[in-house]
This record gives structure tokens, C-alpha cells and sequence, in this order.
């Protein structure tokens, strides 16, 4: 996998050895970040893109490096050898430069709006995505503790910001759901969105290499070359279930309708399909 830049905080993370502890999340204007970025905001902030980079934007666990390795690999043919990786990279990577970000849309810098670069976000299904993001912290030693499932579901997350400039900002929105439900046809979209043309094998390779079963066995994708310290996968691996409705063998029936309500009021009139229910 070619690890895209990043603003983001998997960076420190990679380059984090030793003993590990968890660090409290530092708000920039009312959202939760990692110390690093939020202490770094200035540059953060100021970050000029070049008009041909193009910005990888989610929920954390919405199906993040599953896109990124999708991008490379329509970048490079379908060629898994082609690798770069970190985020010094990002200042001398030849063009396009691929950034990923967790950040919400009113905190990404607004460069990459008036430079038009492309953008790709992935939504995933709600309930499932807050599953994932449990269990990635149970196992993550830099993130907060989770604590309780129970409580844990206070959180919630909405990419309705990304919804609604989709179509000013040429967003290519995708959903978790239509790449599980059909990988060649997202992964076909994304190809039309680069304005790449590659041959019929060549998208069938690509689609092979980034199923779930090839990225949890591939080295460069399933986070194994991360310390053991930093990510602990003898607690949940990084690619858990790759699955859809995951979530209803965690929510309660009763957690499950507090939440859809939630969801509901939040979610009210973004116009954003409702996929809570998967
Ligand atoms: P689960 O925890 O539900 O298994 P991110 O990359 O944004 O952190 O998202 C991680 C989630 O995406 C994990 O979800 C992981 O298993 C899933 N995932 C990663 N690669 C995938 C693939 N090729 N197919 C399906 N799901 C994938």
C-alpha cells in the first residue's frame, strides 16, 4: 500500500516506538483531535495544496484504507510493488499526491477548496462505523480509553457538512455499503472520478487486491508493521470484519432506537440516504 500523507494523526503513530500512553483528545473549535494536530494547527490550517492533490476525507473506520488502496492502486496500474509511505513523503511525492484526513469539513484547509483539488469521502453506515471505531480503540494505546459500550454510544458522528458541499466542491461521496454491495462498480466510479481509463483486467486485478480477505492477509495493509505497543491487534486486528450490520451484535434493540432517533434529529433534513438500519 502506498500510505498517503496525511493530516491526520496516523503519522505520529507510525513513528511512535516504545512504551505507549493514551493521550486525551484536545478540542479545535468544538471537535476532538490528537494532541499532535491540535497543537500543530496553525500549520495545520495553513497547509497550501497544489491543485492536483487529491484529499482522502472520512469518519475514522469508515473504510478509509480500503479507498486509499484503491486510489493507489489506480494510480500506479494495479501494480501493488508501487510504494511510498509517511508524511515526509508528502512534501516531495510527485503529483497527484494523495492526503488522507479525518477532519470535519469545516476544519479542512481552505486551500483545497480554492484550488479545486478532488476530493473523496466515505461515509459508512452509522451504527456499524461506531463498532468498528469501538473496538479500534480498545485496541489503538494512543487513543482514549473506551470505557463501556454502553456509554461509548453517546458518540456520534456525521459527515452531513461533506453531503451538502458535494456537489460545489465536486466531492465524490462514496458509501461503505455500495463498495461492500458492488467493488467494481465504486471502484469503477473512483477510476471515472481520477479520469483514469484502465483496461477491464486491470480493474478486475484491482478489485481482487482489495477485497477484504487479500487486505487483511497483505503485510502493507493490515497494519501489522505497526508496533505492537502503539496498535495492540491481540486485542482486535486492524481489519476486523469488513462486514455490513455488524452492529446488531453489539446495539440492544433499545440502544438501537435511542440511537436511530438520534441520528434522526441530527441527520434531519441533510437530505443524506438513512443507512442506520443496514
Ligand atoms: P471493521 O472494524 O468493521 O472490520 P478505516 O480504514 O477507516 O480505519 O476503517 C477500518 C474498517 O474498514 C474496519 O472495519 C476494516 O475491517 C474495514 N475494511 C478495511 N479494508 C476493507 C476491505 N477491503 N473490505 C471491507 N472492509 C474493509
Amino acid at each position: 500500500m502506498s500510505e498517503a500523507g496525511s493530516l491526520s494523526y496516523s503519522d505520529s503513530i507510525q513513528e511512535a516506538g516504545g512504551a505507549m500512553s493514551r493521550f486525551p483528545l484536545i478540542p479545535v473549535q468544538g471537535v476532538p483531535l490528537m494532541n499532535h494536530i491540535a497543537d500543530n494547527w496553525d500549520s495545520v490550517r495553513a497547509f497550501e495544496p497544489h491543485p492536483s492533490d487529491l484529499l482522502i476525507a472520512t469518519y475514522p473506520k469508515a473504510g478509509t484504507t480500503w479507498t486509499q488502496e484503491i486510489v493507489d492502486l489506480l494510480l500506479h496500474q494495479g501494480d501493488p510493488e508501487v510504494c511510498s509511505r509517511g508524511l515526509d513523503l508528502l512534501k516531495v511525492m510527485p503529483p497527484p499526491r494523495v492526503i488522507k484526513t479525518h477532519l470535519p469539513f469545516q476544519l479542512v484547509p481552505e486551500g483545497f477548496w480554492k484550488n479545486k483539488c478532488k476530493v473523496i469521502y466515505v461515509a459508512r453506515n452509522a451504527k456499524d462505523n461506531l463498532v468498528s471505531y469501538f473496538h479500534f480503540d480498545r485496541m489503538n494505546q494512543t487513543q482514549p480509553e473506551p470505557g463501556p459500550w454502553d456509554s461509548y454510544i453517546q458518540k456520534f458522528m456525521d459527515g452531513k457538512r461533506y453531503w451538502e458541499e458535494r456537489e460545489k466542491n465536486n466531492i465524490l461521496y462514496l458509501f461503505y455499503e455500495d463498495m461492500k454491495e458492488n467493488p467494481r462498480r465504486e471502484v469503477e466510479r473512483i477510476m471515472r472520478y481520477l479520469d483514469l481509463s484502465l483496461s477491464d483486467d486491470v480493474i478486475g486485478r484491482i478489485v481482487e487486491l482489495t477485497s477484504f480477505k487479500a487486505m487483511k492477509e497483505n503485510p502493507m495493509a493490515n497494519y501489522t508493521f505497526i508496533p505492537m505497543v502503539v496498535f495492540d491487534q491481540t486485542i482486535s486486528p486492524f481489519m476486523r470484519k469488513g462486514e455490513v450490520g455488524d452492529w446488531t451484535n453489539h446495539f440492544t434493540p433499545e440502544q438501537s432506537r435511542l440511537f436511530d432517533e438520534d441520528y434522526g434529529r441530527q441527520m434531519k433534513s441533510s437530505g443524506i440516504p438513512f443507512r442506520a438500519n443496514i
